[in-house]
Parts: C-alpha cells; sequence; structure tokens
C-alpha cells in the first residue's frame, strides 16, 4: 500500500496489489461529503437528533467521519450510531497514519484492528470485521438512515455488487434511507433493480459519470 496526497490535500493510499486508491484523485474528504454525505442527506437526518448509519466498505472511515461532523455541525446533540463493514485489518491500522482534515478524526484514531468500537459523548463507531458479505446479514432489519456503499469498483471486485448483497441492503434500511455509491455501472444499477432498490443518478464528482443513489420504495 502506498500513501498518495489527492487534490483536496487529504491523504489517501493507493492499493498496488488491486490496482485502485481508496479515494478519488480529486479529493478524499470532498469525495465524502460529495458522493455520500450530501446524498444522503445527513444534514436533515440530524435534525431528528438521531441517525444511524452504515459505512460498507469502511477503510480509513472518511465517509462516515465527514457525516458525523455534519451531523454535529448541524445538530451538537445528535445521537450518532456508525456501523462500519471492512475485512482488511491493515487498512484500519492505517488509520494512525493519516490526518484528514475532519473534525472529531481523533475519535477513528482511537479505532484499531484490535479495538475496533469506540464512543464519544452521543457518537458511536463500530466497526464489524469480516467480509461484508456475510457481515451484513447480522444486522437488524429496517435499521439504518443512510448506507455508504464503496467497495472497490464493480471490475475489480464484481462480488460486492451482487444482487445478493443488495438484498441485504435493502433489507437492513429504513423506508426512508438513501443507499450512496460512486458508481453508475450498468450491472451494479441493475442488481440494485432485481434486489427491489429504486436507482437514480447520484451528484457527478470528480468523474464523468454520476454516482447512483438508491432508495426501498420511490
Ligand atoms: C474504495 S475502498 C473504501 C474507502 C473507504 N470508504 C474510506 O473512506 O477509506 C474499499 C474498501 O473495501 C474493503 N473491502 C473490499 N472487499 C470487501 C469485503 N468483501 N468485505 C469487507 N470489506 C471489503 C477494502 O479493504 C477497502 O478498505
Amino acid at each position: 500500500m502506498r500513501k498518495i496526497i489527492t487534490a483536496d490535500n487529504s491523504e489517501s493510499f493507493l492499493n498496488e496489489e488491486i490496482g485502485e486508491s481508496y479515494h478519488s484523485h480529486k479529493g478524499a474528504v470532498e469525495e465524502a461529503l460529495q458522493k455520500y454525505v450530501i446524498p444522503c442527506k445527513i444534514r436533515e437526518i440530524a435534525k431528528t437528533g438521531k441517525i444511524r448509519i452504515l459505512d460498507v466498505c469502511f477503510g480509513l472511515g472518511y465517509n462516515s467521519a465527514k457525516a458525523v461532523e455534519c451531523a454535529l455541525e448541524e445538530n451538537p446533540e445528535c445521537e450518532i450510531e456508525v456501523i462500519g463493514l471492512e475485512y482488511d485489518p491493515e487498512i484500519i491500522s492505517r488509520i494512525q497514519e493519516v490526518n484528514p482534515p475532519l473534525r472529531g478524526y481523533t475519535l477513528y484514531k482511537k479505532i484499531t484492528p484490535q479495538k475496533t468500537a469506540v464512543k464519544e459523548g452521543k457518537v458511536t463507531i463500530r466497526v464489524v470485521m469480516g467480509d461484508a458479505r456475510e457481515m451484513i446479514k447480522k444486522l437488524e432489519d429496517n435499521y439504518f438512515d443512510a448506507v455508504f456503499f464503496d467497495p472497490f469498483s464493480p471490475k475489480t471486485a464484481p462480488e460486492m455488487w451482487q444482487e445478493t448483497f443488495f438484498r441485504e441492503v435493502w433489507r437492513v434500511m429504513t423506508s426512508k434511507a438513501v443507499m450512496a455509491t460512486y458508481s453508475c455501472a450498468r450491472m451494479a444499477r441493475d442488481n440494485m433493480s432485481k434486489a427491489g432498490l429504486v436507482y437514480d443518478d447520484g451528484p457527478i464528482w470528480g468523474r464523468r459519470g454520476p454516482g447512483t443513489i438508491a432508495t426501498k420504495w420511490v
């Protein structure tokens, strides 16, 4: 794994074995905001006083860390629960090597492969270690207000973009939740539809095509 600096000056890594980086070269932290936090309406949900976020493919945790920052800016009293799914202890240990401009990342810095659950005030973060395709089966029905879906690309990691996984995402989402992802791949969208998710274009940011947002109902 090689450290890279993205265009917004936030650090990421290039996974040389897989041939993909963990974030957009245009800006790792900005990507979290544009591709996940805004489309999943994190600020609006924070106003209700409680938010539960599923951060699929947690990596360095930037996506949910940005969400926590924005939710607390909107409502400092908000109760926030983040569940992350991640199978690679190495990327979790790399959290110690980055310093993104994210208020509250100090809490993420307490996460290590040995200590995967942390809490500060009304914010709890728990990373469930293991293959996301198995681990998601342990999560409760109808639970998450937002799902950040950030695996490696459909070309590199097609197993993550299958109907069976999206069926599980459907199951754990509340009726109002939005799932957001950076890709607009045909195969991914077809599998979302087969799983009962209703998709639409997400924001265009950092690449030519849009991301995808999906909900349980129109
Ligand atoms: C594009 S990176 C995600 C970056 C991350 N969201 C962040 O902010 O740092 C993809 C992540 O998915 C993880 N991953 C890939 N396949 C997985 C699987 N089957 N189960 C759990 N995690 C997986 C990788 O280890 C990697 O951390």
